[in-house]
């Protein structure tokens, strides 16, 4: 097949949006592949703090880029596990440190360059589900289809304390949320890939809807 005749759905938010959960369901239903864009990102980061590097020093980070092995691995049950450099690091990705790295990181004009064809080559039969913040305007512009997920910053706050609970880290619902605001803030008003819904993106606010709900909302839209 083509590599434009492959079906992609992009699926782009703010965090805290749901992307992450709905994207893989979607994901498993259509049987399509799954690209965690926010995951190569945060790989950076991840790597970049292992070799102690300056978050200001540009040069440094986007050599890092092009020297960090990325690798994704399923295992039983579909759970997703990310080898950075061959090392798992798939639970110090979701960490705020690795996120907070990955937002600077992201406004690097040259790392988000170099890492364009590695999210390309997702794109492979029969179908690919993209989630992140410029998949429908600059990596899969010609993707069929394309939905921005919303939901408030207080609700996007209280599923992320949840979360972080569950896991036995101790935050604070405000302390949470003037993160995010600043990351949205952040991811917003960079020059390079700001996050803004393509034009023909289908919006969908999640807030105050369940997981079934949106998954249902978002295969609607999708007709093989
Ligand atoms: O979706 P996430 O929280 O895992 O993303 C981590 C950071 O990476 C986020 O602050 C912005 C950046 N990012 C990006 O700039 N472009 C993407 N396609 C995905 C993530």
């Amino acid at each position: 097949m083509p590599e434009q005749a492959i079906p992609v759905l992009t699926i782009d938010g703010p965090s805290g949006s749901g992307k992450g959960t709905i994207s893989r369901q979607v994901a498993a239903r259509l049987g399509w592949h799954y690209l965690d864009s926010g995951a190569l990102y945060r790989a950076i980061g991840v790597a970049a703090g292992w070799a102690d590097l300056d978050l200001d020093d540009a040069g440094a980070l986007v050599r890092c880029t092009f020297d960090t092995e990325i690798g994704f691995r399923e295992v039983p049950g579909g759970d997703l596990r990310v080898l950075v450099n061959g090392h798992d690091a798939t639970d110090e990705l979701r960490t705020e440190t690795a996120g907070a790295a990955a937002s600077a990181i992201a406004a690097i004009p040259e790392v988000r360059a170099a890492l364009k064809d590695r999210q390309r080559a997702f794109r492979r039969a029969p179908g690919l589900v993209a989630d992140g913040r410029d998949m429908g305007t600059v990596i899969f512009p010609d993707a069929p289809f394309k939905v921005f997920l919303t939901a408030s910053a207080g609700e996007r706050a209280e599923r992320r304390y949840k979360q972080l609970k569950d896991k036995g880290v101790s935050v604070t619902i405000d302390g949470l949320l003037r993160e995010i605001l600043a990351r949205d803030a952040r991811d917003a008003s960079r020059t390079v890939a700001p996050l803004r819904p393509a034009e023909d993106a289908v919006h969908i606010d999640t807030t105050g809807l369940g997981i079934d709900a949106v998954v249902a909302r978002v295969l609607s839209i999708v007709t093989p």
